[in-house]
């Protein structure tokens, strides 16, 4: 759902971070920081998400929210006025011009996807955690014969290629790997293939969530699964999880808001990194066993990207692997962190009864993903699942020792708990000269203007907290991560010395 804004934009505001998280990688390509500022926010307006009558923050907000001089900012406002896109009046502040509107664009997307939309892009992005295509995958993309037979190759394109459920083998392969490797007994019928996990997520939100209930989410989570739910008009609730999730607080949460949907990131968390321990994961499984209203979601998206051994020695199982047959369940998976965002392959795994509704909002929203890469990505978990989780292993946790390393050495002040698995690391920002807690959207900002991009803690948060963190990915090759590390000591240095 998207929220008609236009009725009652006279008494809407935005904040200095507010629109500070909605300008993306604004300061890309080069050129005088104000006519950058003040061309996003024109695009902004024209996509309708600054609608007419929105007043801009003042001047000096907006000047500490991206850490820029206050004359950068009163530079930009003065732009647009003078093009008539903005009016200001004395003591009333400066408002968005009258300008065309539709109402279904008013919808802010999470700023973290602003980057995502843009062509253009900083010298070294870490703040997208997107790995490049794994060699075995890219060699049956090339030469999709290598891994499918004539009968597979048949089946992929057979009939009209309508797969609402998704493909039979692939939803067969994605059983066998729950049930051999996650320890997590598995059907076929109780899977459904998603164009990406993140689908996975916007369709048991569609499917499970209506306008207005609550969400319970770890905070900070992925901003994904936050702008899906901002854009289903739910109310989200955030549990503070910086340093792992609390289960008496979701307790305490789930018994007192009655949620439609808890969602959970229990084995490598998207940013922390923390693993959920077993007597943690234990007493989640007894609370959605005693609330069966409550769909508990259970996102394992980045469970396969071990970097270490477990203590146990293997891999870390689903929470559904202690009660398969518990109805309001649901895992999450996918191929993107270890095979390649592009193949565009997730799953749901849950009940049956669930499943059959999850593919009808599946059918209303695509018909079904594309039936070739289905067949390549079936062929591929049966045939080379273990070789390219071991590829994958092999290359993240060599660039995730090169980040530390590089990071270390740059700003030893900065801490982080090492991630045994996943693609980020979640690292506090301390030891700014004479600051107290520091501001990481500020300086997320400042780095941007250095060539690197990082995401603040804002944008991972239900409630908007900065958390005084940065997300950092490891996905780039070391060569990247070594230089990125001095361009970000420069500009944590730039941060405390800004003129204003
Ligand atoms: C926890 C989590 N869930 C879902 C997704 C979306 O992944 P996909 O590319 O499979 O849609 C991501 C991607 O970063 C993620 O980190």
């Amino acid at each position: 759902m998207t929220v008609p804004i236009a009725a009652n934009v006279a008494g809407s505001r935005l904040s200095g971070p507010e629109l500070a998280d909605l300008l993306g990688q604004w300061t890309v390509p080069d050129g005088p920081l104000y006519r950058l500022l003040a061309g996003r926010i024109v695009r902004l307006a024209d996509t309708g998400q600054l609608p007419p009558g929105l007043l801009l923050p003042p001047e000096r907000d907006l000047a500490d929210a991206l850490s820029v001089s206050r004359n950068t900012a009163a530079a930009a406002y003065q732009m647009l006025r003078d093009e008539g896109l903005a009016q200001t009046r004395r003591g009333a502040g400066t408002r968005i011009g009258p300008h065309r509107v539709t109402p279904a664009g008013v919808h802010r997307a999470n700023g973290f996807f602003a980057a995502m939309l843009e062509a253009a892009t900083v010298d070294v992005d870490l703040g997208i955690a997107a790995p490049e295509c794994a060699p075995q995958v890219l060699a049956a993309l090339d030469n999709p014969v290598i891994v499918l037979d004539k009968a597979a190759r048949r089946e992929a394109t057979s009939g009209s290629g309508h797969y609402p459920f998704g493909l039979p083998s692939l939803r067969a392969a994605i059983a066998g790997l729950l049930t051999t490797r996650h320890a997590l007994p598995t059907t076929p019928e109780q899977v459904l293939v998603t164009t990406g996990a993140q689908q996975g997520i916007d369709l048991l939100i569609r499917s499970q969530v209506i306008t207005g209930q609550p969400i319970v989410v770890e905070d900070p989570t992925f901003p994904g699964a936050l702008d899906a739910m901002h854009r289903a008009g739910a109310r989200l609730i955030g549990i503070p999880a910086s340093h792992g999730l609390d289960p008496q607080r979701l307790d305490q949460a789930v018994s007192t808001h009655r949620p439609a949907l808890v969602y959970l990131i229990p084995t490598y968390h998207n940013p922390t990194g923390h693993v959920m321990p077993p007597g943690d994961r234990a007493r989640v499984t007894e609370l959605a066993a005693a609330h069966p209203d409550t769909v508990f979601v259970d996102d394992s998206s980045l469970a396969e990207l071990a970097l270490d051994p477990e203590p146990s020695g293997n891999p870390v199982r689903p929470l559904a692997a202690a009660c398969p047959l518990l109805p309001n369940l649901a895992t999450l998976g996918s191929l993107s962190k270890t095979y390649w965002p592009g193949l565009r392959v997730g799953w749901i795994r849950a009940s049956t009864g669930m499943i059959a509704a999850l593919a009808a909002a599946k059918a209303a929203a695509d018909l079904g993903s594309a039936a070739h890469p289905q067949a390549i990505a079936a062929a591929l978990i049966t045939s080379r699942h273990i070789e390219i989780l071991d590829w994958r292993a092999a290359q993240f946790r060599a660039r995730r020792d090169a980040l530390q390393d590089a990071l270390r050495t740059h700003l030893p002040d900065w801490s982080w708990t090492p991630p045994r698995g996943g693609l980020a690391l979640w690292v506090r920002l301390s030891g700014q000269p004479g600051a107290g807690q520091a501001n990481a959207a500020a300086f997320a900002q400042a780095a941007l203007r250095h060539g690197v991009a990082v995401v603040p803690g804002r944008l991972l948060s239900a409630t908007n907290s900065d958390h005084g963190s940065v997300r950092i990915a490891f996905t780039q090759p070391p060569e990247q991560l070594r230089r990125a590390a001095p361009a970000l000591a420069r500009a944590w240095q730039s941060t405390t010395t800004r003129p204003s």
